[in-house]
C-alpha cells in the first residue's frame, strides 16, 4: 500500500468518522480522528474551571498535547461539543495542533477526519472527501448515538446544538469548515454507511491508480 493521505471533512454527525474508520481498515492506513484533539483540549480547559473561549488558557492546553489523553471516555458530551468548537476557533490553538496531525501521517500515510484536513492540514492529500447530510438526518444520527451512551438530551436539543456548532465552524476566520476546491462531495442523507463506503472507496482506488 502506498503511503497516501485521505482527508475527510464535513459537518458534525455527517458520517465522517464511520467512513474514515472503514477506509483505514480497507486500505491498511492509520486513522486519526482530529476532532478528538479539539475535544481533549476543551475537556482540559473545563476540568481546570477555565473558559474555552479564552485564547491564553486554551492555547496552553493545546501546546501540552503530547501529555493529553486522547483515550479519555468523557469527550463526547454536549458540553464538550460546544467547548471544542470554541477552542477550535482560536488560531493559536489550531497552530499548536498542526505538527501532531502532520507527523501522524509522515511515515505510513493516514486517514484523517475533521474540518480543515483537505484545506489546511494536508492540502496535498491524494484523496479529499467532503461528507455532508441534511441537518435533520445528522440530528437523528447523533441523537441515536447519544441515547445509546445514556445521555438524556432531546432530539430538538441535539439538532439545535449541531446547528449552532456548524454555523460557528463555517463562519470562523481560522480554518473555516468548507470543501477544498478539489474535494469529492458526498451527501449521505439518503445513503447508509455501506453505500457511502462504496462511493468513497471508488474515489480512493481512482487516486491510487495515479500515484
Ligand atoms: O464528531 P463531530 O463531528 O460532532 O465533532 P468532532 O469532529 O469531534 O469535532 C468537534 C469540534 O472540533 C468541531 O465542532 C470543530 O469546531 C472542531 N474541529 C475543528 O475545528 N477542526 C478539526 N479538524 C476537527 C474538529
Ligand atoms: O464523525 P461524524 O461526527 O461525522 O459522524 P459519525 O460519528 O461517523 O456518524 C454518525 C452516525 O451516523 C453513526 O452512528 C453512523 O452509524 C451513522 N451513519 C453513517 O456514519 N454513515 C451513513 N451513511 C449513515 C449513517
Amino acid at each position: 500500500m502506498k503511503p497516501i493521505v485521505i482527508a475527510i471533512d464535513g459537518p458534525a454527525a455527517s458520517g465522517k468518522g464511520t467512513l474514515a474508520r472503514r477506509l483505514a481498515a480497507a486500505f491498511n492506513l492509520p486513522y486519526l480522528d482530529t476532532g478528538l484533539l479539539y475535544r481533549v483540549v476543551a475537556r482540559r480547559v473545563l476540568d481546570h474551571g477555565g473558559n474555552p473561549a479564552d485564547p491564553a488558557i486554551a492555547t496552553a492546553q493545546a501546546r501540552g498535547l503530547g501529555r493529553l489523553d486522547l483515550g479519555r471516555d468523557d469527550l463526547r458530551t454536549p458540553e464538550v461539543d460546544l467547548a471544542a468548537s470554541a477552542v477550535a476557533s482560536i488560531a493559536a490553538v489550531r497552530a499548536a495542533l498542526l505538527d501532531f496531525q502532520r507527523n501522524f501521517a509522515a511515515s505510513s500515510g493516514a486517514v484523517l477526519d475533521g474540518r480543515d484536513i483537505g484545506t489546511i492540514v494536508f492540502p496535498q492529500a491524494a484523496v479529499k472527501l467532503f461528507i455532508t447530510a441534511s441537518l435533520d438526518v445528522r440530528a437523528q444520527r447523533r441523537f441515536a448515538e447519544r441515547q445509546i451512551q445514556g445521555h438524556t438530551a432531546t432530539l430538538d436539543a441535539v439538532r439545535a446544538d449541531l446547528a449552532v456548532r456548524d454555523e460557528a465552524d463555517r463562519t470562523r476566520t481560522a480554518a473555516p469548515l468548507r470543501p477544498a476546491d478539489d474535494a469529492h462531495v458526498l451527501d449521505t442523507s439518503a445513503l447508509d454507511a455501506d453505500h457511502a463506503f462504496a462511493a468513497a472507496a471508488a474515489w480512493v482506488n481512482q487516486a491510487l491508480a495515479k500515484v
